[in-house]
């Protein structure tokens, strides 16, 4: 074979409109890619020049095409809404990178590559608290590759307030895969987590999951390139002013020693619309080992679920939504049933990945009556699993839920 290759240059093979790399695969990076991509941050190779990104141009436009790469769980396609901020190519953009790599990754004309290939992130302005955790933490990998740890940290209010926007600044990005931060409904949950805090030597708890808490709610979800996330426009989370925060970070054994992540908060002490921020879970499960395709199902009103009266229970909107299973899980879909008969798609999660979990601002919100039913179908893969899998907060349990940012309606 050598011969024939020595005689045929990848150039001879492309045709004469394969896209290059600066004219047409370099800016589908610089939006896409590079906030994680780069020297510094939490993945694995910078694609930030044509050397970089042309070792990978295969994987790169594999991993497009799967939608593995970037991470963007929730199908942001149309057919089941469209969100807000979404990380998710468009298919002429996944073409682009398949026929690149295909032609054998030309370059193309230097001159023409984008200004910026690591477009800074654009930050708070208006954050009205620093917030951090309390001391620095060195992830314990013990050979492992990740180390899932919660923290309390502590917001600094003064009194109850709701949380419009925030910003997180992780201390080592080359560590910080991701983190889940949560808020605390009482006193009793904030008990719960001290004790934990306590039980465990260092600074936090091992938690995988959630919060390992029994009466939190999620706040937020970010991941490396998430910019400063805001609260739909006039909307905002109660906190409780005498309780913290807890966050959960995933890191990544990527280098760095310590972390010592801190957040940007902006408060207000009042909202035209407070969220409610709640668990909708299926929690009843029964995975059978040994299954691929295992699927759990759940449909339930709001009015069933909450135990309210429906004629208490004002028209709701679902402002976001931020699916969650654990390892086993491999995909989520949300449907609502209509009390008039009809059906719509709440969230399709195609292809759950653990690693990744974000909170969906709906483009076009979802409203929900007292008596719609939400259904949720989560499927799993317990191939690996030696005895039946219920719901639980271990590695070795699994979840099925939604948490849900609503409002009522105007
Ligand atoms: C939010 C951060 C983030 C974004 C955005 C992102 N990546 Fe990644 N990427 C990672 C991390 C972290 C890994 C390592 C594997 C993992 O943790 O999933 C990775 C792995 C990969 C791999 C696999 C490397 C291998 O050797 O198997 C490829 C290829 C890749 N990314 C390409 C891309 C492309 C192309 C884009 C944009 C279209 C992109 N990534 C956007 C964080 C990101």
């Amino acid at each position: 074979m050598w011969w024939w290759l020595a005689c045929t240059s990848p150039s001879d093979e492309a045709p004469a409109d394969a896209p290059t790399f600066h004219e047409d695969v370099a800016p589908i990076l610089a939006d896409s890619c590079t906030n994680c991509h780069q020297d510094g941050a939490i993945a694995p190779m910078p694609l930030t020049t044509y050397d970089e990104a042309s070792a990978f141009s295969e994987v790169i436009a594999a991993d497009a095409a799967a939608r593995i790469m970037p991470p963007f769980l929730a199908d942001n396609a149309g057919a089941c809404n469209t969100f807000e901020h979404a990380n998710w190519l468009s298919d002429e953009e996944i073409a682009t990178l398949e026929a690149w790599a295909e032609a054998e990754a030309p370059e193309g004309d230097p001159s023409a590559t984008p200004a910026e290939m690591t477009p800074p992130i654009e930050g708070l302005s208006d954050w009205t608290h620093d917030a951090s955790m309390a001391e620095t933490y060195a992830p314990d990998f013990g050979g492992a590759a990740d180390d899932y740890r919660c923290f309390l940290v502590d917001p600094g209010l003064d009194d109850d307030a709701y949380l419009t926007a925030y910003e997180v600044l992780p201390g080592d990005a080359t560590i910080v895969h991701h983190l889940v931060a949560y808020g605390l409904y009482d006193q009793a949950g904030f008990d719960e987590a001290t004790a934990l805090d306590e039980a465990d030597p260092g600074p936090g708890y091992t938690c995988f999951g959630d919060a390992g808490v029994d009466s939190t709610f999620l706040i937020a979800a970010w991941a490396p390139g998430g910019a400063a996330w805001e609260y739909p426009e006039g909307t905002g989370i109660p906190l409780d002013g005498d309780l913290p925060l807890i966050v959960q970070m995933h890191y990544n054994d990527g280098g760095g020693v310590e972390d010592q992540t801190a957040f940007r908060l902006r408060m207000a002490d009042v909202v035209e619309r407070p969220l409610s921020a709640f668990f909708w879970v299926n929690s009843d499960l029964n995975i059978p080992p040994g299954v691929d395709g295992h699927k759990e199902t759940d449909r339930t009103s709001l009015a069933s679920y909450t135990g309210y009266p429906a004629d208490l229970i004002p028209t709701q909107e679902i402002l976001a939504i931020a699916p969650h299973m654990h390892q086993m899980g491999k995909s989520l879909k949300a449907t609502m049933f209509r009390e008039d008969g009809s059906k719509q798609c709440v969230v399709d999660v195609p292809r759950w990945d653990f690693n990744w979990q974000f909170v969906y601002t709906y483009t076009q919100p979802i409203e929900f009556n007292a008596l719609d039913e939400l259904k949720l179908d989560c499927i799993y893969d317990s191939s690996e699993a030696t005895e039946t899998v219920n719901w639980g907060e271990g590695t070795g349990a699994e979840m099925c839920l939604v948490a849900l940012f609503t409002a009522d309606k105007l």
